[in-house]
């Protein structure tokens, strides 16, 4: 691993055990003393607790409770039950030999009335202990701010991530951790796949506040052409504002590295055609390079301006400059690899011919054979070649 402009790869307990399982015997010295192994949450998949000690409703806990939005109406009230059971999950951790711990911090435990109300102090209290007793047993805590997870206030009051209110609130979340933990947490990220969050809330509907339209999804409401956009633009912008706010604030005297973490699949041509070979760049510019290049270099990639002309937001010539290099690293949530066909000169139905999907069409099969060993999830397969490319 290589900080400070390189790359940072979190590398998860599902992909240590697919490393594992192949014949060839993989060996922790093979790889730098400095690597780190970990395991990975976020807040809303394992704290449960969901109105313990002040905690206010989050959107999830909000959307899980509409009847029909998730199988066999589950919900996260209990989950792992997390925060009452941290500490065994610490021994756990510790017993499987990791050294890095990825969590993530529920906004509405911390400011369960976003801004415009005071911080829960029990929360605080809650990480504060989880992060020291990490710390205890030689694991690093790895801290994303937001990973899904908002005050459902935010939702109802500011309309969530496609109002520019989000930006302040979100700076106003990330000071408030910055400040009580910065202390201890040396590697912080702003948001946790931005990317993906745009394309299940606001394109596919199935993330709350589910949100679409015709031909992604049955939505009561919205706009899946535009809204993936919009969200996304704040939220890249929230990300550099409070990047901005660390490095100005807080580094001087925490000297951490902040990043922020997309989702980035890897793309191979369908057939072994020109067009399908620019739908792959379509695709790793529309899937992952929307993530990265305006926080490496402040705008969004030409492949989108170009398929979206005026409906992709503009930065501001300061938005541009406070988004240019801000990154210490890049992290890359990497589950699959998946063939790509053209939607420009072939025909695709179910949305696949829209500016929004990049003029392209993904399957995971050609001619009927899978790309490599399906998994339980649908789009998801193991293809370890494209874990090597997608670096
Ligand atoms: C869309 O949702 C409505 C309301 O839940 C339902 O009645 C309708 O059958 C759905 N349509 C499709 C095409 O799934
Ligand atoms: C690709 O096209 C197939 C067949 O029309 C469709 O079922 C699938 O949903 C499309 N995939 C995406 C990611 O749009």
């Amino acid at each position: 691993m290589e900080l400070r402009g390189g790359y940072l790869f979190f590398l998860y307990l599902s992909s240590v055990f697919f490393i594992f399982s192949v014949e060839e015997q993989v060996q922790r010295s093979q790889f730098p003393d400095d690597f780190f192994f970990g395991a990975s949450t976020s807040s809303y998949q394992v704290e449960g607790a969901y109105l313990e000690d002040g905690k206010g409703l989050s959107n999830w806990d909000f959307f899980t409770q509409i009847p029909g939005k998730i199988a066999d109406d589950d919900n996260g009230e209990v989950a792992d039950d997390h925060y009452n059971r941290y500490l065994e999950d610490i021994e756990l951790m510790h017993s499987l030999g990791t050294n890095a711990y990825r969590f993530s911090i529920s906004w509405a435990r911390i400011l369960p009335d976003g801004m415009l109300g005071s911080v829960n102090p029990r929360g605080i209290i809650f990480y504060n202990k989880l992060i020291d007793n990490l710390l205890s047993k030689g694991i690093e805590p790895f801290v994303t701010i937001h990973h899904n997870d908002l005050p459902q206030v935010l939702e109802q009051r500011d309309g969530g991530w496609l109002s520019p209110l989000l930006r302040e609130e979100f700076v106003h979340f990330a000071s408030i951790c910055f400040e009580s933990f910065g202390d201890r947490v040396k590697y912080w990220v702003t948001i946790n796949e931005p990317n993906m969050v745009a394309d299940f809330a606001y394109l596919r509907g199935l993330f709350p506040p589910a949100r679409c339209s015709p031909p992604f999804g049955n939505c009561s409401t919205g706009n899946s052409d535009i809204e993936p956009l919009i969200g996304m633009h704040n939220m890249l912008i929230a990300h550099a504002m409070a990047v901005e706010i660390y490095r100005t604030f807080f580094w001087p005297k925490q000297n951490g590295f902040i990043g922020i973490v997309a989702h980035a699949f890897m793309y191979e041509p369908l057939r072994d055609e020109e067009r399908d070979r620019d739908a792959v760049d379509r695709a790793l510019a529309f899937n992952v390079a929307w993530t990265f290049d305006p926080v490496v270099y402040g705008d969004y990639p030409a492949e989108m301006r170009h398929c979206h002309g005026l409906e992709l937001p503009r930065f501001s010539a300061k938005e541009k400059q406070l988004l240019r290099g801000s990154i210490d690293f890049i992290g890359v949530n990497h589950y699959s690899t998946l063939y790509v066909k053209d939607c420009i000169h072939s025909p695709c139905p179910s949305g696949g011919d829209r500016p929004i999907m990049g003029f392209l069409n993904t399957t995971g099969y050609r001619d009927g054979v899978p790309i490599g060993e399906p998994t339980g999830l649908a789009d998801f397969f193991v293809v370890p070649r494209g874990m090597e490319k997608i670096n």
